[in-house]
């Protein structure tokens, strides 16, 4: 068992056999704890983002609040300045998580990240917030990228 687990793990390290590996993201405030965002694929920081594909963001969490509604709202920063991305789906409620949001439960918000053709090729930061009905940030991670073609 312990072979098994070290083959695994070893096999996880490497990140080409396993579809989604957790990414290392800034935090900007989130009230949720034990956070696990899944970029897939982003094997590794800058995720790469190519353009005329999509990618699928699985952020894992505990709520610490409860909400009737979750918002997503995303934002690409660029030189310091934020741009609004669209996301085909922005209501969180219909993004894996079963509303109303509870304190102390787990869920895993499932959505995708589509990269039109028209976007620059550049380097940018992605920040992703999922917000209460208060509007406060449920999450809030942010994480570095570089759109290629
Ligand atoms: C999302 O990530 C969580 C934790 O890593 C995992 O348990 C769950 O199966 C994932 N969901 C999808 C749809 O990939």
């Amino acid at each position: 068992m312990e072979a098994v687990c070290g083959l695994m793990a070893a096999l996880l390290a490497l990140g080409t056999l396993c579809g989604a590996e957790p990414v290392k993201f800034h935090d900007c405030g989130s009230t949720a704890t034990q956070m696990i965002v899944d970029i897939t694929p982003c094997p590794s920081l800058p995720c790469v983002l190519h353009k005329e594909q999509t990618y699928s963001v699985n952020v894992t969490f505990t709520s610490t609040t409860s909400s009737q509604t979750s918002e997503a709202v995303v934002h690409g920063i660029l030189a310091g300045i934020p741009v609004p991305f669209h996301i085909p789906n922005s209501d969180g409620c219909k993004s894996g998580i079963q509303c109303p949001i509870q304190k102390n439960q787990k869920y895993s918000y499932i959505n995708s990240l589509p990269i039109k053709g028209e976007y620059p090729s550049v380097k940018l930061e992605v920040k992703w917030e999922l917000q209460d009905d208060s509007k406060t940030d449920i999450f809030c991670w942010a994480i570095p990228v570089k759109i290629s073609s």
